[in-house]
């Protein structure tokens, strides 16, 4: 059952005192990860892990920050650093974290996000790869479209996002960015391309398949591909380790900057 937004807020936040001592109440870091990064606390100096299962008035966290890849020269296993988003719904009003009246006079009406990716962390995320001395084509930078899911896209769909574009699309972080920065936190968004989204360049013509067939030419047509949940948790499953290496060693310099 989901509990209306101010009493899932007390309800989390009441949690959250209970699990965390009060001397780490005001964490500097905090880590949004789905179950393919949960051991990732462990290795933490001070860190409470909370999962979202013991989090009251919250859902269930069932895969990792992963994105379909709209572009041909970002391919699988590719960890974009996030540089700019792009969210569909929002532009409408549709699904926006801050629609509403403003609560509290820390935060303005009017949020810019033109700078919502904190420059100052993506170097790091560059500057962790090379000490770790990961291949350069481990990560790459782009722009995400936030859709709402739960379907993947169409081809058509796809293809638009494309053109107006982005470079990765997925289900999720837009909405988490949008209220931290709110919240005046920096934000870094690491998301581990799972799949290609599916986008033929050219649609084979169903006429030409049944007039060929017809005339007595019958050929195969190859299966649409789809993409398959299995496959975007395999990968985020294989490229989990990396993406823990490159968190630790991002989390390890934020006191410098
Ligand atoms: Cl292809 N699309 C969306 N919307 N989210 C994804 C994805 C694709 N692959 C992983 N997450």
């Amino acid at each position: 059952s989901v509990l209306p937004l101010p009493e899932m807020l007390e309800a989390t936040y009441e949690t959250l005192q209970e699990k965390v001592p009060a001397n780490l109440l005001c964490p500097k870091v905090g880590i949004v990860c789905g179950s393919g990064l949960s051991t990732l606390a462990s290795s933490m100096r001070d860190a409470v892990l909370v999962p979202y299962e013991q989090l009251k008035g919250f859902g269930r966290s069932t895969v990792t920050n992963a994105a379909g890849s709209l572009n041909p020269d970002i391919p699988v296993g590719t960890i974009v650093v996030i540089r700019d988003h792009f969210a569909l719904p929002n532009l409408s009003g549709s699904l926006h974290p801050l629609l509403g009246p403003v609560t509290s006079a820390a935060h303005t009406r009017f949020l810019p996000l033109s700078d919502a990716y904190s420059v100052p962390l993506r170097r790091l995320a560059f500057l962790a790869a090379h000490r770790l001395s990961l291949p350069p084509d481990t990560l790459a930078e782009g722009t995400y479209a936030w859709v709402s899911g739960p379907t993947y896209e169409t081809p058509a769909e796809g293809r638009m996002l494309r053109a107006a574009g982005a470079d990765v699309v997925g289900m999720s972080t837009v909405p988490e960015v949008v209220v931290a920065r709110e919240e005046g936190m920096s934000v870094i968004v690491l998301s581990l391309v799972t799949n290609m989204v599916v986008i033929p360049s050219k649609y084979r013509s169903i006429r030409e398949d049944v007039e060929s067939e017809l005339s007595g030419n019958a050929f195969w047509r190859p299966p649409t591909p789809t993409v398959s949940h299995a496959e975007v948790l395999e990968m985020g499953k294989a490229k989990a380790e990396i993406m823990k290496w490159i968190v630790e060693s991002i989390v390890s310099e934020v006191p410098k900057i």
